[in-house]
């Protein structure tokens, strides 16, 4: 038994913040933001919109494309590190604006940047084992409202956004792989490190990161990862069709793409229009080349991603 991505969706809030925009407030410049990340623009969540209204637009597609109905879904996982409240999960909550009533499990799933593949295998190991038959997975987040606009080193990276899968059980692959990571021990080098005392914000609730550090680390173990990934089921670089990393910056995508000797033509690339939308952005990059018809059946599917935690790991795909 495999689980298979049936349909994917993505959501991008309507205003789109240009380096140019950032030029007006922050002491940075387009050329620097562009030659150190490859980022142009991201879309900023309007005040009214939370989470799960964003998980819920990109759901709602990947529902329509897998031609199922919400209530098949069994089995909702969100994975977020900017929740609409404390509880109830951003999952339930979303589980409650789809009209689910079949009281199929709902959970939220904290790894930050690595929250999207972290989701994948645990629905996958629901599926294989069993216990859900359709899985909701998304990635969501409105970074924007944990980042210091003052701090030009963090404020222009990042973005908001969601992306959405439907995975069902299945019998041909597939999710074939995935591996997951996590070394604590790297806490600090990047963290939003207030918290919750009494409803109250308490300490510094925004993202605070050591880039170069972090720059390292990501190229480290994610070369590593996807190597370890491939070595397990007996495949090499050259097997894979399309590289779908995390959106963080091109120039980690770069050397990554060429630790596994792929051209960057076979990297899907929106860093440059989304920014880093954390968990969103593999499942926002999916859909793009989804829907842009450049993954076709019978290709392999490399993801892999690294976040605050430290966490990191992969997923291999058989479309
Ligand atoms: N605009 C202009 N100048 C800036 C800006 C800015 N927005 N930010 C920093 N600078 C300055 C610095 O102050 C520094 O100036 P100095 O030399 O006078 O001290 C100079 O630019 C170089 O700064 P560095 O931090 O060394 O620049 P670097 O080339 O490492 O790029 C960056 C910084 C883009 C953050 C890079 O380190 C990076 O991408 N790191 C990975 C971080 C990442 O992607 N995090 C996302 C979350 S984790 C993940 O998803 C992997």
């Amino acid at each position: 038994m495999y689980s298979k991505i049936i349909g994917t969706g993505s959501y991008l809030p309507a205003k789109a913040l240009t380096n140019f925009d950032l030029e007006k407030f922050v002491d940075t410049s387009h050329d620097w933001i562009v030659s150190r990340s490859g980022i142009v623009e991201r879309h900023i969540a309007a005040d009214n919109e939370l989470t799960s209204d964003l998980a819920l637009q990109a759901s709602l597609q990947a529902i329509k494309a897998a031609g199922i109905s919400a209530d098949q879904i069994d089995l909702v996982i969100v994975a977020t590190t900017t929740p609409d409240q404390i509880f109830p999960s951003t999952a339930c909550i979303l589980q409650d604006k789809l009209g689910i009533r079949n009281q199929g499990a709902a959970f939220d799933m904290q790894a930050v940047c690595g929250g999207f593949v972290y989701a994948m295998n645990t629905a996958d190991l629901y599926i294989r084992s069993g216990q859900a038959k359709t899985a909701l997975v998304v990635g969501a987040e409105v970074l924007s409202r944990i980042l210091d606009w003052n701090d030009r080193t963090t404020c222009v990276l990042f973005g908001d956004g969601a992306g959405a899968v439907v995975l069902q059980a299945s019998e041909s692959p597939g999710i074939i792989a995935g591996k997951l990571h996590a070394d604590g021990s790297h806490r600090d080098m990047l963290k939003a490190e207030g918290s919750i005392n009494n409803g109250l914000v308490q300490g510094d609730p925004f993202i605070k990161m050591e880039g170069p550090a972090v720059f390292k680390f990501a190229v480290k173990v994610l070369s590593s990862v996807v190597e370890e990934v491939l070595e397990a089921n007996q495949m090499q670089g050259s097997d894979i069709d399309w590289l779908i990393p995390h959106q963080a910056n091109i120039r980690i995508m770069e050397a990554t793409a060429k630790k596994l000797g792929l051209s960057m033509d076979n990297v899907i690339v929106t860093v440059a229009t989304h920014g880093n939308t954390s968990a969103a952005s593999i499942p926002l990059a999916l859909d793009t080349a989804v829907r842009d018809g450049r993954i076709k059946a019978g290709q392999n599917i490399l993801m892999e991603a690294v976040g605050g935690g430290f966490t990191w790991g992969a997923v291999l795909i058989r479309w």
